[in-house]
């Protein structure tokens, strides 16, 4: 059958807080392939990973994580929202989740979060830490501001870089080309069997997200995407599981 890798969407979020070191290394421990997560940068210009402009819905503070300090952000809990078992997790750089990537041969989908916010500079952060950690050929970066996907292939034209869109878009593959990108990653209603093989025609490898109902994996599954991120890895795996049998 054809191998799809399973992406742990901000970590193995349907049983640990989202964007935690706890989630990471519990989607690790289920044997997801790849990390998705989600970074911005600090007032300080330190890359943290968190889904939110804000900190006000997963941790117990509040504010633009834009105008908090690394030091600031550290001392938040970013635990206990999800479950009083998690209390004292923190928002994690960027760096440390790339360690646990590199010590566990995983991939990563890093998503740069900078559509809403500008964050300049961000993509050569990004590159220089996934170079520092060997990683360019295991690391996907996607955003769904694609002048920022353009900006990461004129930097490091060997880095996979991945359309995120929301809409049905007309020929995704053409408009990946026409960014620079070298991938889409779909939201799932939209990722359907005609733009599925004629992506895969044009050498666009299409990834879907966040695919947490068994009915859509088993479709995607069916229509061999090349990736799947979901909150759910265990589920997902086993689908894949008796997709082979
Ligand atoms: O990267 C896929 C997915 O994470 C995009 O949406 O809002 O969950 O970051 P969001
Ligand atoms: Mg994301």
């Amino acid at each position: 059958m054809h191998p799809i890798t399973v992406y742990a969407h901000r970590g193995f979020s349907a049983v640990a807080p989202e964007n935690t070191m706890v989630a990471f290394r519990k989607a690790a421990e289920a044997g997801a392939h790849g990390l998705e997560l989600d970074v911005h940068f600090t007032r300080d210009d330190q890359i943290v990973v968190i889904h939110d402009e804000t900190v006000k819905r997963t941790t117990d503070g509040k504010g633009k994580v834009r105008e908090l300090t690394l030091e600031e952000i550290r001392r938040l809990d970013a635990g206990s929202w999800f479950d009083g078992e998690f209390r004292g997790e923190k928002i994690p750089l960027l760096s440390e989740v790339l360690e646990l990537v590199a010590d566990r041969g995983l991939s990563v989908n890093i998503e740069l979060k900078n559509n809403k916010t500008a964050y300049p500079g961000l993509e050569e952060a990004v590159l220089e830490w996934i170079g520092r950690f060997g990683l360019v050929d295991r690391t996907v970066i996607s955003s769904f501001n694609h002048y920022s996907l353009r900006k990461i292939r004129d930097l490091r034209p060997e880095v996979d870089a991945a359309i995120l869109y929301m809409a049905n878009l007309f020929e995704p593959w053409n408009y990946a080309r026409n960014v620079g990108a070298t991938s889409i990653h779909s939201y799932w209603p939209t990722t359907v069997e005609d733009m599925v093989k004629r992506s895969k025609e044009a050498g666009v490898p299409v990834r879907p997200f966040t695919v947490n109902q068994t009915k859509e994996m088993r479709r995607m599954i069916h229509l061999e995407v090349d990736a799947i991120i979901t909150d759910k890895v265990d589920r997902l795996l086993k689908e894949i599981r008796d997709a082979k049998e």
